[in-house]
């Protein structure tokens, strides 16, 4: 008999509850015991678990009894910071209905509307859910007034506390009434659609599917072996199941289920996301349609602190590529810093997660440089040639025009603060193109240059808006702009590195920000150190970093040996995130100034 499906996924603006709501899915349907039960039991990377925030998906299944009949849950829970929308979509396709969750002290948010639209393009069906109505600062009716602009009807609502557990059995049945069972045929040919992938030591690649037609049946499939279409690799599998959260493997999984396969690969190339899983056979069968590649937005230069950990920075990578699709990188080479790669990413929050797993995960020290965008040069013999770093800018008498990417962006923010943001968005270089209501916050869409929102834009904006407003953006296109080079010298060596392309008008502002940052954060020496920013080729701003003075240093290396030793513990932790240039070592602060730059 076919078993009775439900595949969902949890939609939500970050902290808004999507992970606490799924730990109570896990106690309810007692997936998981209570007592194993821990908060965030999903975000198994300790990151995610540290920072409190979901990186990557993971799909768990469940069985949940409701009038006498058994289901089969599969919950896909979804990250909801705004760099990891991508996991969000690759998610919303293999199910059928999204809860979307909605904090009743917040409201809707940027990301709840983003994620809204997505789930309504992909044809879910949703059920709202006002979530931590427990707090005192609650206002379950004025959520629910929002959420009716965007069509829902009050009876559809739940209101519920994933904290204190009030209406989840409430939301469980909706999942069976409410969301439509996998519409797939069992006796089709079989297709099954690739969603994530991830490295197990023992049992090599292992791919999450989703069964879209047919059955996967490990002895058939071990008898007539496998295919990709995409990439045409063939194989046998390993072993196939399902997440309870833990691998449980079975002998099949049917049309409409999701699951593992473990191909037993020691390389991820030869199966990619969003690829179609078929049995090995004369018949073909068409591929599903897969994912669009995510494009990395921001660049950063990635160097290990010490030159000689390039090759482990390399594998580092690779492995990390397996669960982060997103990642694309290129070895890069500077004078001043040595071998490291030029990397590409979701967003800013995207490269930190990053550099902080390669330490972590990895047990190597990260010097993060030159955040950029992507460029678009208008070369004079008429070509035009992409660039995402200003020390791959050719020389300027072959330049006619440079071009810079543009997004829109919507802000979500209660109307009390819409003139600190305007003010925020117009500093920015932003373009106003409309505002609209909902209840008493206001979404505002503007059109800006991404380079303005990759420094502390996020962060002005919470702090002109008490925290409060949301944001969400695309890129729309590149837009031309009147372009200027800004360079670094520090002790009269130029930093490569620090190297960028900026609007000519905010050039002064920027370089003057620039020297004053680095004068606080590069440290003392026995030398004086000037500081120059030079644009388009004139130093237009400049600090000097006094020198110490002898006898003080004497003192301190003077002194007895607990005091010593101290100061020897004291460098040996310095040394983490700091890198030799020249006769300076400098701190990764350094080479980040230009993000606190606008
Ligand atoms: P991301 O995975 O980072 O997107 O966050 P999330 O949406 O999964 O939110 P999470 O479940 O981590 O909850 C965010 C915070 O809200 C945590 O501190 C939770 O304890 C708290 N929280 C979640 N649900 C409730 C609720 O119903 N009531 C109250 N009072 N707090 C809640």
């Amino acid at each position: 008999m076919k078993p009775k499906i439900r595949n969902f996924s949890i939609i939500a603006h970050i902290d808004h509850g999507k992970t606490t709501l799924t730990d109570r899915f896990l106690e309810l349907t007692k997936t998981v015991d209570s007592r194993q039960m821990r908060e965030r039991y999903l975000d198994s990377h300790p990151i995610a678990r540290q920072r409190g925030v979901t990186i990557k998906l993971a799909p768990v299944r469940m069985i949940y009894n409701c009038d006498n009949s058994s289901y089969i849950f599969n919950l896909i829970d979804t990250p909801g910071h705004i760099d990891f929308n991508y996991e969000v979509s690759r998610s919303l396709v293999a199910c059928e209905g999204a809860v979307l969750l909605v904090d009743a002290s917040q409201g809707i948010q940027a990301q709840t509307l983003a994620n809204f639209r997505l789930a309504k393009k992909l044809d879910l069906n949703i059920i709202p859910v006002i979530n931590k109505i427990d707090l005192d600062s609650a206002q379950p009716e004025k959520t629910a007034a929002d959420l009716k602009v965007l069509g829902f009807d009050q009876q559809e609502i739940i209101f519920a506390s994933a904290k204190t557990g009030k209406n989840i059995e409430q939301i469980l049945k909706a999942v069976v009434n409410r969301f439509p069972p996998p519409s797939g045929d069992c006796q089709k040919p079989l297709r099954a659609l690739v969603f994530d992938s991830f490295y197990h030591s023992h049992k090599g690649v292992v791919v999450y599917l989703k069964i879209v037609d047919g059955r996967l049946d490990f002895h058939q499939a071990r008898q007539q072996g496998l295919k990709f279409l995409a990439s045409g690799q063939k194989f046998e599998p390993q072993e196939i199941g399902y997440l309870a959260p833990g691998m449980k493997a079975t002998d099949q999984l049917l049309a409409g289920e999701v699951g593992y396969l473990a191909t037993g690969f020691k390389d991820a190339v030869l199966c990619q996301v969003g690829d179609t899983l078929s049995l090995n056979q004369a018949v073909e069968v068409k591929p599903l349609p897969g994912y669009q590649e995510p494009k990395p937005v921001v660049f950063f230069d990635f160097y290990p602190t010490d030159n000689k950990d390039f090759p482990e920075l390399k594998d580092a990578l690779e492995q990390l590529k397996l669960n982060d699709f997103a990642l694309s990188f290129d070895p890069t080479g500077s004078p001043a810093l040595g071998k490291g790669f030029h990397i590409g990413f979701l967003g800013v929050f995207h490269a930190l997660i990053t550099q902080e797993r390669l330490e972590k995960d990895f047990d190597l020290s990260i010097i993060i440089t030159s955040p950029s965008v992507e460029y678009q040069l208008v070369l004079k013999d008429g070509t035009v040639k992409r660039i995402n770093n200003a020390l791959q800018l050719p020389d300027k008498k072959q330049i006619k025009g440079i071009k810079e990417p543009w997004t829109k962006i919507s802000i979500f923010t209660p109307e009390k603060y819409l003139g600190g943001v305007f003010k925020l968005c117009q500093d920015r270089r932003g373009k106003f193109v409309n505002q609209s209501y909902y209840g008493d916050f206001v979404n505002l869409e503007y059109q800006a240059p991404l380079i303005e929102l990759i420094g502390g834009f996020y962060d002005d904006l919470k702090s002109v808006s008490s925290g409060f407003a949301s944001l969400d953006y695309q890129i729309i296109g590149f837009r031309s702009f009147d372009s200027a080079l800004l360079e670094v010298f520090i002790n009269r060596q130029k930093i490569d590195a620090l190297s960028l392309i900026i609007d000519r008008e905010k050039g002064e502002r920027i370089a003057s920000q620039i020297a004053k940052k680095l004068k606080q954060v590069v440290p003392r020496q026995l030398f004086e150190v000037p500081i120059q920013v030079v644009l388009n080729g004139k130093i237009i701003a400049r600090e000097t970093i006094k020198a110490y003075r002898k006898d003080v240093t004497a003192k301190l290396y003077g002194g007895d040996q607990t005091r010593k030793d101290k100061l020897l513990k004291k460098q040996k932790a310095g040394k983490k995130r700091m890198k030799q240039v020249g006769q300076l070592t400098l701190p990764q602060e350094a080479f980040t100034v230009v993000l606190e730059a606008k």
